[in-house]
C-alpha cells in the first residue's frame, strides 16, 4: 500500500478574531499538521478555541487570518460552491447534541447527505446498509432521534456523518452528554471506524479519557501563538 506523507491537514498562522463589544482572539496564530488517517484529540478549557477551530477546519466559519490547506487546496480561499461540496463530501460532523432532524427517521437522517452529494438511491440503501450494521443501530431505522437514548442518537449521528466516506471527521465534545460507559462506546467506535477506513479523526474534548483514544493529544493553551 503506498503511504501518502503529504500531511491531510496542514494549518498556517491561523487566526481568528470574534469582533463585538470586545475583540476575543479565539485562535492567536496556530500552526498545525494532522498526517492522513490520524487520529488527534484537541483539548483544553472551555473558551479556549477547540469549537472556533473545528468550524475552521469544517469550512462553517472563515477564519480572521491564515490558510487551511485540505488535501493541497486552501479551504480558505474556496466560493460557497467549492465550500458547501466540501462540507459535503470532504469532512463529517460530530456534535455534542447530535444535531439529527427529529422530524426524519433515522434512516432517513442517514440518507439525508447522501441527497444532498446526489448520490443514486440504490447505492443509498447500499450505503445505509452497510453503516447501520457496522454501528448496530438497524432496529431503529424507523424510529425518529427523539426516542433513543443519547448513546444510540450519537450512533446515528456518526452513521450520518461517515455517510459520504468522508476524509476527515470533525467531532465537537462527542461524548459531552454521555455517562463514562457509554462515552467509552462512542470513543471506541469512532477511532475504529477510523482506523478500518484510514479516516482522520479531529476530535475536541476536555476529557482527560479521550486521548487514550487517539495517536497525538494537542492541548490549545493561552499562548498568544504557536505551533502545535
Ligand atoms: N460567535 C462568537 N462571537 C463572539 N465570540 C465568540 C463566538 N464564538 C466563540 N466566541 C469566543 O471565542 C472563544 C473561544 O470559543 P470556543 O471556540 O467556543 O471555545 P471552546 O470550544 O474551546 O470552549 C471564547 O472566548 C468564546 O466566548
Ligand atoms: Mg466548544
Amino acid at each position: 500500500m503506498s503511504k501518502n506523507t503529504q500531511p491531510i491537514v496542514q494549518i498556517v498562522d491561523l487566526v481568528q478574531i470574534y469582533k463585538g463589544k470586545v475583540e476575543t482572539i479565539a485562535l492567536p496564530g496556530i500552526n498545525l499538521k494532522i498526517n492522513r488517517g490520524e487520529r488527534v484529540v484537541i483539548r483544553g478549557k472551555s473558551g479556549i478555541g477547540k469549537t472556533t477551530l473545528l468550524h475552521c477546519l469544517a469550512g462553517i466559519l472563515k477564519p480572521s487570518a491564515g490558510k487551511i490547506i485540505i488535501e493541497n487546496r486552501n479551504i480558505v480561499d474556496f466560493n460557497e460552491d467549492q465550500l458547501a461540496d466540501y462540507r459535503c463530501t470532504t469532512v463529517g460532523l460530530i456534535y455534542q447534541s447530535y444535531n439529527l432532524a427529529p422530524f426524519l427517521t433515522v434512516e432517513e437522517n442517514i440518507e439525508f447527505p447522501m441527497v444532498i452529494a446526489k448520490i443514486r438511491r440504490e447505492k443509498r440503501k447500499d450505503r445505509i446498509l452497510e453503516l447501520v450494521d457496522l454501528l448496530e443501530i438497524e432496529r431503529y431505522l424507523n424510529q425518529k432521534p427523539p426516542y433513543l437514548s443519547g448513546g444510540e442518537q450519537q450512533r446515528v449521528a456518526i452513521a450520518v456523518a461517515l455517510a459520504n466516506k468522508p476524509a476527515i471527521i470533525l467531532a465537537d465534545e462527542p461524548t459531552g452528554n454521555l455517562d463514562t460507559e457509554t462515552s467509552d462506546q462512542v470513543y471506541k467506535l469512532l477511532s475504529n471506524m477510523c482506523i478500518a477506513h484510514n479516516t482522520t479523526l479531529v476530535m475536541a474534548s476536555h476529557d482527560p479519557e479521550a486521548k487514550s483514544y487517539a495517536d497525538r493529544e494537542i492541548v490549545l493553551s493561552k499562548l498568544k501563538s504557536h505551533d502545535l
